[in-house]
C-alpha cells in the first residue's frame, strides 16, 4: 500500500512539472526540450510549493484513511462493542463494571455476567456461542486493556467519580466506540485538572509511590 502511494505522489509530481514546465502543452516536452527546462528553471517556486503541498495532502490521506489502527482499539477476543450496549442498549457502566466507585480496580464483567444476558438474547450468534466456550472451559476471557498508567503512579476512581467526574472526561466517548480507543493520559492531563478544581497537585505526595 504504502509503495503505491509513493508511486502514485511521484507521477502526480512528475505530471505536475511537466504541465507547468510545458505551461499546459506537453507535447513540447518533446519539440523543445531545452525551452521546457528553462520555463521549470523560471518556475521554481510555485512547482516547489505545490509539490510541497501535494506531498502533504498525500501524506494526510495517508495518516487519516489509511491507518485505521492507530484510531481504533486494539482487537479483542471477543468483539465486544460498547457502542451497542453501553449506547444503542444504553445498559449503565456500573451495571458492568460495579466497583468503580467502591474500590482501585472497576472491574470488567466476568463471563456469567455476559451470560446472564446472552442465554436469552442472540444466543446463537457465532460471537456468543464464543463467550460459552470460556464459560464451559472456565477460562476467563483474556481481554486486552487500554487503559493504563505507569506503575509508580497511583490512581483511584473512586475519589473522582465523588466528584461527579464523567467517565467521559478520562475514558473519551466510550458509548460510541464498537473497539475501545486508547487516549494518552499523560501525567499533565492530571494536572491540568487537578490545579482547575484545587485537588491535590503535591503530586511526587499524592500520586507518585
Ligand atoms: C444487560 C444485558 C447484556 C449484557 C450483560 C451483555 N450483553 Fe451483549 N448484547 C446485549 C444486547 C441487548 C445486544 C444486542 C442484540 C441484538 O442485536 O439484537 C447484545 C449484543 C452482543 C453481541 C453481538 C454484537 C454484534 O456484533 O452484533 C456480542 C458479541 C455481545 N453482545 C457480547 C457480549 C459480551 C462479551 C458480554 C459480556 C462482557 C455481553 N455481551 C454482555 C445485551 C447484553
Ligand atoms: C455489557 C457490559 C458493559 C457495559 C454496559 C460497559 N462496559 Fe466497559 N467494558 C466491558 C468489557 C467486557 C470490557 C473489556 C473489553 C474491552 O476493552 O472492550 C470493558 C472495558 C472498558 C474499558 C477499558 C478498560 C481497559 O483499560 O482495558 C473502559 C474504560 C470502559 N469499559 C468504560 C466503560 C464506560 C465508560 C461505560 C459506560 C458508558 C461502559 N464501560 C459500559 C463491558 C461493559
Ligand atoms: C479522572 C480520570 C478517570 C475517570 C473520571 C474515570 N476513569 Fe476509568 N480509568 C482511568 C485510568 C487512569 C485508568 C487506568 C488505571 C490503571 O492503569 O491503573 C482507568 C481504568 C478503567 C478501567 C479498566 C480497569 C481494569 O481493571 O482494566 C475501567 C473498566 C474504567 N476505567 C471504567 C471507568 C468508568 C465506568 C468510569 C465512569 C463511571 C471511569 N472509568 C471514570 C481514569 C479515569
Ligand atoms: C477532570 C479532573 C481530573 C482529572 C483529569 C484527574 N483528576 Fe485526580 N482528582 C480530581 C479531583 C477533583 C480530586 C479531589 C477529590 C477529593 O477531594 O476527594 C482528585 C484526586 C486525586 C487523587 C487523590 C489525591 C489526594 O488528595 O490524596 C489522586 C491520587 C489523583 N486524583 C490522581 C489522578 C491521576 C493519576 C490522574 C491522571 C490519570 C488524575 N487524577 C486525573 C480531579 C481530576
Amino acid at each position: 500500500m504504502e509503495l503505491l502511494i509513493i508511486a502514485v505522489s511521484l507521477m502526480a509530481l512528475v505530471i505536475l512539472a511537466v504541465l507547468i514546465g510545458t505551461g499546459g502543452k506537453p507535447l513540447l516536452l518533446v519539440t523543445s526540450f531545452t525551452a521546457v527546462r528553462e520555463s521549470l528553471w523560471r518556475n521554481k517556486m510555485p512547482l516547489l510549493g505545490s509539490s510541497v503541498t501535494v506531498l502533504l495532502v498525500l501524506m494526510f490521506l495517508y495518516l487519516f484513511y489509511l491507518t485505521p489502527g492507530t484510531r481504533i482499539g486494539p482487537e479483542q477476543p471477543i468483539p465486544f462493542s460498547h457502542r451497542i450496549h453501553a449506547g444503542v442498549k444504553a445498559i449503565q457502566c456500573e451495571f458492568c463494571h460495579p466497583f468503580v466507585e467502591r474500590s482501585i480496580n472497576p472491574g470488567i464483567p466476568p463471563v456469567e455476567k455476559c451470560l446472564y444476558c446472552h442465554n436469552y438474547i442472540i444466543a446463537n450468534h457465532p460471537r456468543i456461542q464464543k463467550i460459552h466456550e470460556y464459560f464451559n472451559s472456565n477460562t476467563p476471557i483474556p481481554w486486552r486493556k487500554v487503559f493504563y498508567l505507569p506503575e509508580h503512579v497511583l490512581f483511584n476512581h473512586q475519589r473522582h467519580i465523588k466528584k461527579e467526574i464523567k467517565c467521559r472526561r478520562c475514558h473519551g466517548p466510550i458509548e460510541t466506540m464498537d473497539r475501545i480507543q486508547r487516549k494518552q493520559l499523560k501525567m499533565g492531563f492530571c494536572v491540568e485538572c487537578h490545579e482547575k478544581k484545587n485537588a491535590n497537585v503535591g503530586c511526587w505526595l499524592a500520586c507518585h509511590s
